[in-house]
């Protein structure tokens, strides 16, 4: 049987169309969003609005690339949450719309099992793809959450740890907009970590129970710690950038790869993922390598593009939903918590 999926993704800052055939990516076409750059991080209202303004020529070029016709789709796949509501309302719509017209099923996908489902993307140029098997831990790194998941079955997933305030992305945006970095920090405190020595400063690690994530402490005492030093000197951040980038990414990985590695032992699973937007850091990839020989792991680590948010991904877990029959009706609406 061939299925031949459109999928939308549109829960944050970037409007993306994906086609997918089976488990084949066909095209992936992702538009970002720089207006939220000087803000210091996304603002709701101008992200649904832009999302309003790319949707159509997104899925045009998707299609394009795809060398496939709207008629030629069996379903349309779409980010119904977590994310932000007015961002999720635009690609919803547009995903009902389609459905109506086309009279194609509507499937409703769940962002966070998407991101982990990313890791069964196939492409065709790519033969060395190499899919996790099941059960396998997979740890979720994104802006707005962080988990660690028991990953059954491509549906049958169980969150065992989470965070009980900000996200590891967070972290690394919230202590950049600190150090006057743009939005997003992440990619940018990765780059300079690179040349910083990690133990030039140490910063203190929660003491949070069980395999649960706690990021709030460390933003505040990052502040503190450079308010004090400013005061001190006042270019003490401009001298230090390096050491101070190299630093506070290490404790974030520290503490990332404390809880991975205790739910491994844990749970006996030694099967691990890494997915999210945080999972393309530089420093949790080689964490994660050096933990797989040290404690014979077989590790999975995805392709840059399905770390960002991207519909290939939402197409994906689309793909599965399709073949377990579980459609969306018209009367499916967004949901900024979903659970699954
Ligand atoms: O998954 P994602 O694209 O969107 C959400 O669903 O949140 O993740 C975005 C997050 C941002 O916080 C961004 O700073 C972070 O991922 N990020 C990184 C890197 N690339 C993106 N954080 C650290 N190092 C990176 N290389
Ligand atoms: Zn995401």
């Amino acid at each position: 049987m061939s299925v031949t999926l459109l999928g939308i993704e549109s829960s944050c800052d970037d409007t993306s169309a994906a086609v997918l055939r089976n488990e084949y990516l066909l095209s992936n076409v992702i538009s970002g969003q720089k207006v939220h750059r000087s803000y210091g991080g996304v603002v709701p209202e101008l992200a649904s609005r832009a999302h309003q303004q790319h949707i159509i020529p997104v899925v045009d070029q998707a299609f394009g690339q795809a060398g496939v016709t709207r008629d030629q789709i069996d379903a349309v796949a779409f980010t119904q949450g977590p994310g932000l509501l007015g961002s999720l309302m635009v690609g919803t719509s547009f995903a009902k719309a389609f459905a109506l017209a086309q009279n194609t099923p509507l499937i409703g996908v769940n962002h966070l099992q998407a991101h982990i489902l990313a890791h069964f993307i196939k492409d065709p140029a790519d033969r060395e793809h190499d899919a996790p098997e099941f059960p396998f831990l997979c740890l979720l790194v994104s802006g707005g959450h962080t988990q660690l998941t028991v990953v059954r079955n491509y549906l049958e997933m169980e969150i065992i740890g989470e965070t009980i305030d900000d996200a590891a992305g967070e972290a690394f945006d919230k202590c950049g907009k600190i150090m006057d970095l743009p939005y997003p920090a992440g990619p940018i405190i990765d780059k300079n970590a690179r040349l910083g020595n990690p133990h030039a400063f140490e910063f203190t690690r929660p003491q949070i129970p069980e395999l649960h994530y706690s990021f709030s402490g460390l933003k505040t005492a990052f502040l503190y710690f450079l308010r004090d030093q400013v005061k001190a000197d006042q270019d003490f951040i401009q001298k230090n950038f390096q050491d101070l980038c190299a630093s506070l990414q290490h404790t974030i990985i520290d503490i990332l790869m404390d809880k991975l590695i205790r739910a491994s032992q844990q749970t006996g699973i030694r099967d691990i993922a890494i997915a999210g937007g945080v999972s393309a850091n530089s420093g949790l990839k080689q964490a994660v390598r050096t933990a797989a020989q040290q404690y014979n792991w077989k590790v999975h680590i995805p392709k840059f593009t399905y770390t960002m948010d991207n519909a290939a991904m939402i197409a994906m877990a689309g793909y599965y939903k399709y073949l377990n029959g579980e459609f969306a009706g018209m009367d499916a609406v967004p949901q900024a918590r979903f659970k699954y």
